[in-house]
């Protein structure tokens, strides 16, 4: 041991060798003397009023005036901005709306009644300058949604979308927090995969790159042994795990190669999927899908009301009473049969077709939203043909359904879908034969050999939640980097 460390002597007398003495000056000093760095979260709560204080942000105002000069820095860490209050000799020529600075000074009570408390400044570092005529936000203008999106790698720098994404980060804290405590496991499951889950052929194709022919000396054609894609679903492997866990969920990025340039639709989504042993219940299922939805929107509008309010307020006026509504209100059930009932005794007329047997395109979701309430709505048993091979068979012929269900919801249509899943060998063969895949899926029928359990599970878009519960038109201003067809990749 140094001799400069502190050391206990006897009568516990505390001795200092020189250099600890001169350490711990330089600690009261530095305690005196430094500012304590604040988020601007920390500095408005208005806790730590009388104290230094050093925040570090982005300029959000810039207002000079005769003898003051008055600023709003914007850190992310809240929809509110911290107002400065410094003596127009800081004023600087590079502090410009979008500057980054850096402030020290005093956190005073604010004589106005716009805010608590402001920072009176005793110094101004800007650390990074910010050309107010090249940059593509302007101080006075209130840019939309659709102006914003041109700049994926600025929007972060508008209330919109710094509101956006703290929403997002606290939805992903609440689903998480949802899953854990109904006890269920998370997996993480594989991106690569070689399985078309959901059978609609919408895969992104993965090989190495710079390999002229797909083609290796010992004549093997692909990197692994089969073709592999980017997961369109991590059902399959959820249920796997389902084997040997009563419940198990997975949140990740999921790709589907959709030619699609709908505003519900990416190439890159986030889906929560959730797979539940021992149920043969569609209701266990709706159960776990609406306490999801209720939970999660509960912790938003506590956790980040001010957030939720500025989309409610300026993005979707009104949009708030719709929540309100799906709160309050239990979600509606019907069957598909019934709901193209409901399409065929309308007098609207819809573009695509509603007779049974067609799938539910997005007008019908929307319509029949609508005609039940305008509160969320399990739409249940589908025609079997419509559905994946995994879904379970209800064998009501002549109608013949799947146990399958979507959740749709105010204004987006489909936010959920999922099913029962097949657990009769026999059945899930003779399927699988049917569609010539019962070779591929060798390793999904051992999972009805050994220890089967009927199960059941389903996936929620990420996107299109938050979408519904904002109220924001277009998926592409829900997710930090948009990803669909012929856009642009940053
Ligand atoms: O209905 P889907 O295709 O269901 C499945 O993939 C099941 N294997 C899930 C399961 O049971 N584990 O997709 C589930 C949800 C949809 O309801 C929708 O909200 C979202 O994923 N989704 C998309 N979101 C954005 N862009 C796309 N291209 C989407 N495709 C599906
Ligand atoms: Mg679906």
């Amino acid at each position: 041991m140094s001799r400069h460390i502190v050391t206990m002597l006897p009568a516990n007398r505390l001795w200092l060798s020189e250099a600890a003495l001169g350490m711990l000056q330089s600690l009261r000093y530095y305690c005196q003397e430094t500012p304590r760095k604040l988020r601007i979260c920390e500095a408005i709560s208005n806790l730590e009023v009388g104290t230094k204080i050093k925040v570090q942000g982005w300029v959000r105002s810039v207002r000079p005036q005769k003898e003051n000069l008055f600023l709003h820095v914007n850190d992310g860490s809240s929809l509110q901005s911290l107002q400065v209050v410094a003596s127009s000799e800081l004023n600087h020529r590079l502090l410009t709306f979008g500057s980054a600075v850096e402030i020290s000074g005093s956190l005073v009570t604010s004589p106005s009644r716009k805010q608590d408390v402001e920072l009176q400044a005793d110094q101004i570092d800007v650390v990074g300058e910010c050309n107010p005529v090249d940059f593509p936000f302007k101080i006075k203008e209130k840019h939309g949604l659709e102006y914003i999106r041109q700049f994926p790698h600025l929007r972060c720098k508008t209330n919109a979308f710094s509101s956006l994404l703290r929403i997002r980060s606290e939805a992903t804290t609440a689903i998480q927090q949802y899953f854990k405590e109904k006890g269920f496991i998370q997996v993480h499951t594989p991106v690569l995969t070689s399985n078309d889950c959901e059978g609609a052929g919408e895969l992104f194709q993965v090989e190495p790159a710079g390999q002229e022919k797909n083609q290796d000396e010992e004549g093997h054609q692909h990197f692994f042994s089969v073709p592999a894609y980017l997961t369109v679903s991590g059902q399959l492997h959820l249920e796997v795990m389902a084997g040997a866990f009563p419940g198990v969920y997975t949140f990740g990025p999921t790709f589907r190669a959709e030619n699609s340039q709908s505003r519900r639709h990416l190439a890159e989504f986030y889906m929560v999927e959730a797979e539940i042993s021992f149920t043969q219940s569609l209701e266990d299922l709706m159960k776990v899908m609406e306490d999801l939805f209720r939970s999660t929107t509960e912790h938003l509008l506590s956790q980040c009301p001010e957030d939720v309010a500025l989309y409610h307020k300026h993005v979707s006026p009104g949009y708030r009473d719709y929540v309100d509504l799906m709160m309050k209100k239990r979600f509606n059930v019907i069957t598909y049969t019934e709901a193209i009932n409901i399409l065929n005794s309308s007098s609207n007329k819809f573009a695509f077709k509603t007779d049974w047997g067609s799938d539910l395109q997005t007008e019908h979701e929307k319509y029949l939203v609508k005609h039940c309430g305008n509160v969320p709505l399990f739409v249940t048993d589908y025609p079997y043909a419509l559905k994946p091979f995994y879904t379970r068979d209800n064998q009501d012929q002549p109608l013949h359904t799947a146990a399958a269900v979507d959740l749709l919801v105010p204004g987006v249509g489909e936010m959920c879908g999922g099913s029962l899943r097949e657990e009769r060998l026999d059945l899930l063969k003779s399927r699988l034969a049917q569609a010539g895949l019962d070779e591929t899926y060798g390793w999904y029928l051992d999972l009805r050999r050994f220890g089967s359990v009927p199960h059941g599970g389903f996936g929620m878009g990420f996107e299109r939640y938050l979408q519904c519960v904002l109220g924001v038109d277009n998926i592409k201003d829900v997710i930090p980097f948009p990803r669909y067809s012929r856009s642009c990749l940053l």
